[in-house]
């Protein structure tokens, strides 16, 4: 039984019986690799987990695992096939007791590496390569040495080059780069392939394009990317409200922001700036989850994965939804010209106060990048994996959540 208010987080009718495993993960604790953890542990295997000891709250890494496991609704059995170790991939030894490391080593017939540092932001470079690239080695290394056979790591469609549409899946030569993680991404799976081949391994990279909460109940515990302006823009219109309802509304006036009273409607007239690009590629993470699991059993060695939506959401749509949802009118896309972009690069106050807001995020309302998923999708199709096209009904239950839970601050996680 689910506890109260929780709905099932994985559709289970998908999880074909394959022979058990002992697999280590990392990253449980985040967005991707709690519910792959989750629904491996459901698909009967057993699940490693290796947890930093305490979070910036103090909590510990067990207590961390388990509030995660109620929040995804894990069934008795699956819970206790589950173990957590305690490390930390910035340490060469993943800082594990000595019991523990011998344990994993002798243990572990396969990783899957879902952790790392999802910053855009340049001033965190050191930090981003420090997770991405270094964390990566020193859990390598660390596999180098037991039992380990195989390694699935999970990438980014991001690191494909926006000048070869679509992306396949393959390793893409180093190109400019939007940002330091899509870079440290791009060399953390060159250094990958490297290590495999050297010591015979087998490697699957998976690649999923941006992941929002579950498409069937709107359920996630991250409020970054698809979140982000959304929130923002929630952000913006509770504040010119109050300022048009309790001081005036001076400030909202000269922003041309007025309210209908009768449908409370604000009119807030932010343009979204786009010269090209082709729509945000959103796929749930229950499809994520679903086709990552299905595509950990294709035999073959070193694959490379799109975990993509085969439509990509164009920029209006998702514009209109966050209007309707929100009650804010008056939002819009200009498909400004590189001229007259040049001409007139200043956007109003309104433009410019919201900018602020999606600066890490700007470069992918331009994004041009489309991504071809044959060979996942190979594998996928027949099995019945399917990403969603991403509709007002889904993005309704996910922003309903998110609204329900303030943005993730009453989950208690
Ligand atoms: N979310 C997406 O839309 C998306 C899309 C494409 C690809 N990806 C890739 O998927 C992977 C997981 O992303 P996510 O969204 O699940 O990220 P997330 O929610 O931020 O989770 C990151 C995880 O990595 C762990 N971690 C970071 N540094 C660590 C360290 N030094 N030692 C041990 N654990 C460490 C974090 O542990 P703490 O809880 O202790 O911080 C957390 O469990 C990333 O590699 C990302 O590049 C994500």
């Amino acid at each position: 039984m689910l506890p109260k208010g929780k709905s099932p987080i994985f559709t289970m009718t998908r999880c074909r019986t394959k022979p058990e495993k002992r697999l280590l993960v990392t990253g449980a604790t985040g967005f991707i690799g709690s519910h792959l953890a989750g629904a491996l542990a459901e698909a009967g295997h057993s699940v490693f987990l290796l947890i930093r000891a305490l979070n910036a709250e103090g909590t510990t890494a067990y207590d961390r695992w388990n509030r995660i496991a109620d929040w995804l609704g894990l069934s008795p059995a699956a819970r206790a096939r589950i173990k957590v170790f305690v490390g930390n991939l910035d340490d060469p030894d993943l800082n594990l007791s000595l019991d523990d490391a011998r344990f994993l080593k002798a243990n572990t017939e396969e990783i899957v590496h879902a952790a790392g540092s999802t910053s855009f932001s340049e001033k965190k470079r050191n930090e981003i390569f420090q997770t991405n690239l270094i964390g990566l080695k020193n859990i390598l290394s660390f596999v180098d040495r037991g039992i380990c056979r195989r390694i699935h790591a999970i990438s980014t469609a991001y690191v494909g080059e926006g000048t070869q549409t679509p992306c396949r899946e393959c390793i893409f030569p180093a190109h400019g780069f939007f940002n330091p993680y899509e870079e440290s991404k791009h060399q953390a799976e060159i250094l990958l392939r490297e290590f495999c081949n050297r010591n015979g391994l087998r490697l699957s990279i998976y690649r999923p394009s941006v992941v929002y909460g579950n498409s069937l109940t709107g359920r996630t515990f991250r409020f970054n990317a698809l979140y982000h302006p959304v929130r923002s823009i929630a952000y913006l219109r509770d504040l010119f409200k109050k300022d048009l309802l309790e001081n005036g509304g001076k400030q909202a006036r000269k922003m041309g922001i007025s309210l209908d009273s009768t449908t409370q409607t604000l009119h807030m007239p932010i343009r979204f700036q786009k010269r090209q690009g082709t729509g945000v590629n959103l796929i749930p993470i229950d499809y994520c989850t679903d086709a990552i699991l299905e595509l950990m059993n294709v035999p073959e060695k070193d694959l490379i994965f799109h975990i993509v939506n085969t439509q990509n959401t164009p920029l209006t749509d998702l514009v209109s939804f966050a209007g309707r949802f929100l009650k804010v009118s008056g939002m819009g896309v200009d498909g400004v010209s590189a001229q007259r972009a040049q001409q007139d690069p200043t956007p109003g106050a309104l433009d410019h106060l919201f900018l602020r807001y999606m600066e890490a995020y700007q470069p992918y309302i331009e994004d041009t990048r489309i991504f071809d998923d044959s060979r996942a999708a190979r594998t996928l199709s027949p099995a019945g994996i399917r990403c969603p096209k991403f509709s007002y009904a889904i993005f309704e239950k996910c922003m309903t959540y998110a609204v329900e839970s303030n943005w993730g601050r009453t989950l208690g996680l």
